[in-house]
């Protein structure tokens, strides 16, 4: 069975995260042929183009994996009524520099989840504004605001409501298809994997 590679970016640096529960229900509720890498953001410095001629290691790993990604999923919660600043972070060292931006034409989705009603409704609106402007193929469909509580996700990936569940595999399935549609008329090459500061 073919496979497709996808990596996922937590927007939590929290070591208990409702995100990162989220993105293993996720996952355990995804088709079979998609396979999950996490992609770190934790570790990278704050952007600038100062270093746009000479990428720290973390930056080019950061790069690589995504890269090495044939779709990305945005897993993030929301901070202030936008993204979280790690993440932004992320996504402008992966953009940069000027002309070799990692997200061209990758297939993304985004989800959040969060202890307030509206479930990261206005962080995914600012997300998704920043991936259209990386050109990012986005998922507009279906939307997904997740309002977390602990005994909704009791942990190890588990989703003790059954309408949930089915909507998150719904949500994983459609993300798959979408997948498959933007990589059919838009491939990824395995030449993409970048050198240095690509
Ligand atoms: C929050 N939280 C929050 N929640 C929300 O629904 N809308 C918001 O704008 C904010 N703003 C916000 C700012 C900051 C700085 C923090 C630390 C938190 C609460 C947020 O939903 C909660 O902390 C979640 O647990 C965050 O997700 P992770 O980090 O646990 O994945």
């Amino acid at each position: 069975m073919a496979t497709y590679k996808i990596g996922y970016l937590v927007g939590s640096l929290s070591s208990t995260s409702i995100n990162r529960e989220l993105a293993k229900a996720l996952i355990r509720l995804a088709p079979e042929d998609l396979e999950f890498t996490e992609i770190p953001i934790g570790n990278l410095p704050l952007y600038s183009p100062d270093h746009d001629t000479n990428y720290p290691p973390e930056a080019i790993a950061l790069k690589d994996a995504i890269h090495q990604s044939q779709a990305i999923l945005f897993v993030t919660p929301e901070y202030n009524r936008s993204i979280p600043g790690a993440l932004k972070n992320a996504i402008d060292w992966a953009s940069r520099p000027w002309g070799q931006n990692a997200f061209d034409h990758i297939p993304a989705a985004v989800i959040g989840a969060s202890i307030g009603q509206i479930g990261t409704a206005l962080s995914q609106q600012s997300l998704r504004s920043v991936l259209s402007f990386c050109n990012a193929r986005q998922m507009t469909a279906p939307e997904a605001y997740i309002q977390y509580t602990p005994e909704l996700f009791p942990g190890n990936g588990e989703v003790a409501d059954e309408s949930t569940e089915a909507f998150l595999t719904i949500f994983m399935a459609e993300f798959r298809d979408h997948v498959v549609r933007v990589l059919t008329v838009l491939p990824r090459q395995a030449s993409t994997v970048p050198t240095a500061a690509s």
